[in-house]
């Protein structure tokens, strides 16, 4: 059954509230729509986790960063509800941009110090204000108790699990595992401006991140092990990679061996579409 569609923030309140008055459980997956078999997974978690569901599509402007990215991200919202159809969620959210930035909107939610000094925060200025600025409004207006993120987007997960702890918003933050092609790429909707070629090169960075957290794994220091990964990209056609790192899981600081709960995140650039991706570490003992 097609969900809802509802633009307007007032007409999801009525919603919320009967569902609050008959004691029922709200989850909300936050999206940008081009949905994939990633947001799909998000779904089926937040279908078992609570009574109610509520998917949001929003592509946000302030986390943009650089305007052709927001003028070319795709648009598909036919599509989206078409694919959320066997889901049955009980509510899509699109707002129209005035319930989420009225007119004369001045605020900005700023998550800061070590989990956004790093990483995609120096390479994308603005972008994590912008996301936990709408993210904080999305937990507000739908007074979700669950939320669910992709794991794909790490420091995304980290940068709105502490926005919400820091703000007392009563929600809960939920993970959810990385979705790949066969080829090991993860899905994202930017892919979709990938060509059959780029797509094939494109899984080269997913190999290449195996590869250097094997070496990591087995005791190599993570200096050689980004240099050849880094080698490796080049060689295999991709341009400038922003980073490539191996960072502690919680604190994100960069570390030299894995001897903690750690990650591999990357970023890299092939032709004009930008990927980033991240994998678990094991850790070694030193
Ligand atoms: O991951 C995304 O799609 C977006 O950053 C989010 C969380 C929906 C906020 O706009």
């Amino acid at each position: 059954m097609t969900a809802p569609i509802l633009r307007r923030l007032d007409g999801l309140r009525t919603r919320t509230a009967a569902w609050r008055r008959a004691g029922e459980t709200i989850a909300v997956v936050p999206t940008m729509g081009a949905l994939h078999a990633g947001h799909l997974s998000l779904v089926e978690a937040a279908k078992a986790a609570c009574d109610r569901v509520i998917v949001t599509i929003f592509v946000n402007p302030k986390q943009f960063n650089n305007a052709e990215d927001l003028a070319n991200y795709p648009r598909t919202e036919h599509e989206d509800a078409a694919k959320l159809a066997p889901y049955g969620v009980d509510a899509i959210y699109v707002p129209d941009p005035d319930q989420i930035y009225p007119d004369g909107f001045a605020s900005t939610v700023a998550v800061t110090g070590s989990i956004t000094d790093v990483m995609e925060g120096p390479f994308r200025p603005g972008h994590f204000e912008g996301v936990a600025t709408v993210v904080a409004k999305l937990f507000l207006q739908t007074s979700a108790d669950k939320a669910f993120f992709g794991q794909k987007d790490y420091q995304q997960l980290m940068v709105v699990t502490r926005m919400a702890r820091d703000l007392d918003i009563p929600i809960e933050v939920v993970g959810c595992p990385t979705v790949r092609e066969a080829s090991g790429l993860a899905m994202s909707s930017r892919n979709l401006r990938l060509s059959e070629a780029a797509l094939t090169q494109a899984a080269v960075l997913y190999a290449t991140m195996q590869t250097a957290a094997t070496g990591a794994a087995q005791g190599e220091p993570w200096s050689a092990l980004e240099a050849e990964a880094r080698r490796a990209l080049a060689a295999a056609g991709f341009g400038e990679v922003e980073y490539f790192d191996l960072r502690c899981a919680e604190s994100l600081k960069a570390l030299d061996y894995p001897d903690r709960p750690a990650r591999l995140l990357a970023a890299a650039w092939l032709g004009d579409i930008r990927l980033i991706d991240n994998i678990e570490v094991a850790q070694v003992q030193r």
